[in-house]
């Protein structure tokens, strides 16, 4: 049997716990380790809920967050319906792949996108549809992504500083 994670709510005064998170080197990397410090208060005050993973030997190996946002949904010409959406999540780097003897559905990755998926029908529209933006160049994460389920969407989202776009994800939770 795996390890087995456990979720703490995260709060903003908790900053310092996080603070030396690595989550990686490439710039959409960086930007996870950024949100977790510098973003995270903003998208709370909108009612992101935010949690830190545990694993058993009491390190924290990464977090993910839940919110809520209007995407066109079912398809391009729907009407914008509440969908629920993660923010942001990131294994630290140390625990990638991990636990290294672990089956593919049993890593800590799994085991934290399982949590968001299975909390984010209860966020308060009772939201059908689960969705994320990726980096396409986040291969790794696009795989972890696809194993549970995600399927590219219409949507992308543009990021002002580097005009690069991000694709969006998304999977029914109905
Ligand atoms: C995305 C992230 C959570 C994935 O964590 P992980 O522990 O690598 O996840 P997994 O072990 O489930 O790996 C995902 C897939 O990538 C593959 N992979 C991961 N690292 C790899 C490596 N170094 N070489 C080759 N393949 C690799 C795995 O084999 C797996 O593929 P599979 O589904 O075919 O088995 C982690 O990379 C991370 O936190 N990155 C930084 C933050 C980030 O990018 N967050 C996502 C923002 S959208």
């Amino acid at each position: 049997m795996a390890d087995r994670l456990t979720a703490l709510p995260y709060t903003p005064d908790m900053v310092d716990e996080v603070r030396h998170f690595d989550f990686g080197v490439e710039a959409y990397h960086r930007e996870i380790a950024d949100w977790l410090v510098n973003g995270v208060s903003e998208a709370m005050s909108y009612g992101t809920k935010v949690w830190l993973y545990g694993n058993p030997s009491g390190d924290i190996v990464g977090f993910g967050s839940l919110g809520e946002s209007n995407w066109s949904y079912p398809d391009k010409k729907s009407p914008r319906v509440k969908v629920a959406i993660i923010p942001a999540l990131g294994l630290r780097r140390e625990f990638w792949r991990c636990p290294k003897d672990a089956e593919q559905g049993q890593r800590y990755s799994s085991q934290i996108l399982d949590h968001l998926i299975a909390l984010a029908p209860q966020l308060p529209s009772r939201p059908s549809a689960l969705g994320l933006y990726v980096y396409p160049a986040n291969v790794w994460a696009i795989r972890l992504y696809e194993r549970h389920h995600f399927q590219r969407f219409h949507t992308r989202a543009r990021r002002d500083e580097t005009g690069d776009f991000y694709h969006g994800y998304v999977r029914d939770i109905s």
